[in-house]
């Protein structure tokens, strides 16, 4: 597919406006003309139109954000919350901060949409601690919506509706950005993450009704509201319509974010998009969406579709759409330790598997690099790894068990050559 076929700019459409972070640059742009029509809808009708649309929450998991909405119980005299998920701490994952830099005011005006459908009146957007410029920038545009009388008690000075934003700065933790660990963290406790109810529910932050959204969730929505469905579902796939933000990095000639529609091939988007590998480079492998997704060989590359459905197909998932691309020469025991040494460290170390099993694998992989591992050292990590699945409070383990036994799996020849050598 064609570079312009694949790239549909919805969320990313001011990103190249000089200043388009400016309130008076955003509002010549097209932000907040939602907004009209928003409040000449009923919040459910609100709703209804984000199902029918199909979007998908962007933090990860891919959940349908309509029928997530539908969730929260009908709105009663208890206070209710939206909380914007602006953590990104994954490695691999850089968009979010591009909303933030280059459309903070579409975040805002998605704010006031989702707000709107359902019932809440404050919005709390958690941010990882090491984004201060992007924080900045955003209560920037925070204060310049209050100041315009676009937030706060009447929406654009005339709409009987509050929202009140406010932006929480998280200490620096990747758990952080699991849905209840933020909340625990936004509540003012440590960040570990809940136990799950059996059935599904809205999350409850001080108990209160509350929902949690990625901010390119958020910013999808405005588009939705002014537009209908129809203006998103004609693009991506049946199961994932609309876009997503793509985040590559690694050796390609063209690194970045790029808006795509859903279901592109990714060898198309890493040639075309990408520009290829850079000079005198061969593709080795690639980890698809954030450092949890099982990697890619260059041949399984060739078969992935970039959208949820086709990457479970693979064996993989579609994470948070950030490609990490990976260079003929690398070693994968190095990526698998690095990778390996970010875990074990970020683990939030409530689960015995968990905690201790990052560990082993990292002192495993350690004593492989060292030259000091044993013959067996390969079956105990992959052991390590299945003790790991199924049996901790969050998905964070799980997914470590993903990654790191996709690596040993597909290039197992490069860790037992470590262990041959050194016998
Ligand atoms: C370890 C871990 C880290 C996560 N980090 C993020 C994150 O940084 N940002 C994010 O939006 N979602 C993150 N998620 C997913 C959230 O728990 C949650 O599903 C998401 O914010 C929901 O929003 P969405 O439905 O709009 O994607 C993480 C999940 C896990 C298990
Ligand atoms: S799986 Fe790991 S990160 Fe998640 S709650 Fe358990 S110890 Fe914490």
């Amino acid at each position: 597919m064609a570079a312009n076929d694949m790239i549909i700019k919805i969320v990313s459409k001011n990103f190249d406006i000089p200043d388009s972070h400016k309130l008076d640059v955003a509002l010549k742009n097209g932000r907040y003309t939602s907004i009209e029509k928003l409040f000449t809808m009923a919040p459910e009708d609100v709703t209804e139109e984000v199902c029918k649309s199909g979007l998908r929450g962007k933090g990860g998991g891919g959940a349908a954000c309509g029928p997530k909405w539908k969730l929260m119980p009908p709105v009663d005299e208890r206070p209710r919350y939206l909380i914007v998920n602006g953590d990104e701490s994954e490695p691999g994952t850089f968009k979010d901060r591009q909303i933030f830099q280059y459309d903070p005011h579409l975040l805002i005006e998605g704010i006031i949409c989702s707000c709107y459908a359902i019932g809440a009146h404050d919005a709390y957007i958690y941010i990882r601690g090491e984004y201060k410029w992007f924080i900045d920038r955003l209560n920037e545009a925070i204060d310049e919506a209050y100041a315009a009388g676009i937030i706060g008690d009447k929406i654009m000075g005339k709409h009987d509706f509050r929202v009140d934003i406010t932006v929480h700065r998280g200490g620096g933790a990747y758990i952080c950005g699991e849905k209840s660990a933020l909340i625990e963290s936004l509540e003012g406790k440590r960040g570990h993450p809940r136990l799950k109810p059996h059935g599904k529910e809205c999350e409850w932050f001080y108990d209160m009704p509350a929902t949690v959204n990625n901010v390119e969730t958020i910013a999808s929505v405005p588009n939705i509201v002014e537009n209908g469905y129809e203006s998103y579902t004609k693009y991506g796939t049946e199961k994932a319509p609309g876009t997503m933000l793509f985040a590559m990095s690694g050796p390609v000639k063209n690194p970045g974010v790029y808006e795509l529609q859903y279901g592109c091939k990714m060898a198309d988007v890493i040639n075309e998009i990408g520009g290829g590998m850079q000079d005198g480079l061969k593709l080795k492998a690639v980890i698809p969406g954030g450092a949890s997704c099982p990697i890619l060989t260059a041949a399984d590359v060739e078969k992935a579709y970039l959208d949820y459905e086709s990457m479970w197909d693979i064996g993989s998932t579609l994470g948070t759409g950030g490609m990490m691309i990976i260079p003929e020469g690398v070693s994968m025991v190095d990526v698998a330790k690095n990778l390996i040494e970010f875990y074990h460290h970020e683990s939030c170390g409530q689960c015995t598997p968990c905690r201790e099993g990052t560990g082993w694998i990292d002192k495993i992989l350690r004593e492989l690099i060292e030259g000091v591992a044993k013959e067996d050292d390969i079956e105990t990590l992959l052991d390590v790894c299945d003790t790991m699945n199924g049996k901790t409070i969050c998905v964070f383990a799980p997914a470590v068990k993903d990654i790191i036994k996709s690596i040993v799996e597909k290039y197992k020849h490069e860790f037992l050559e470590l262990i041959e050598n050194k016998l």
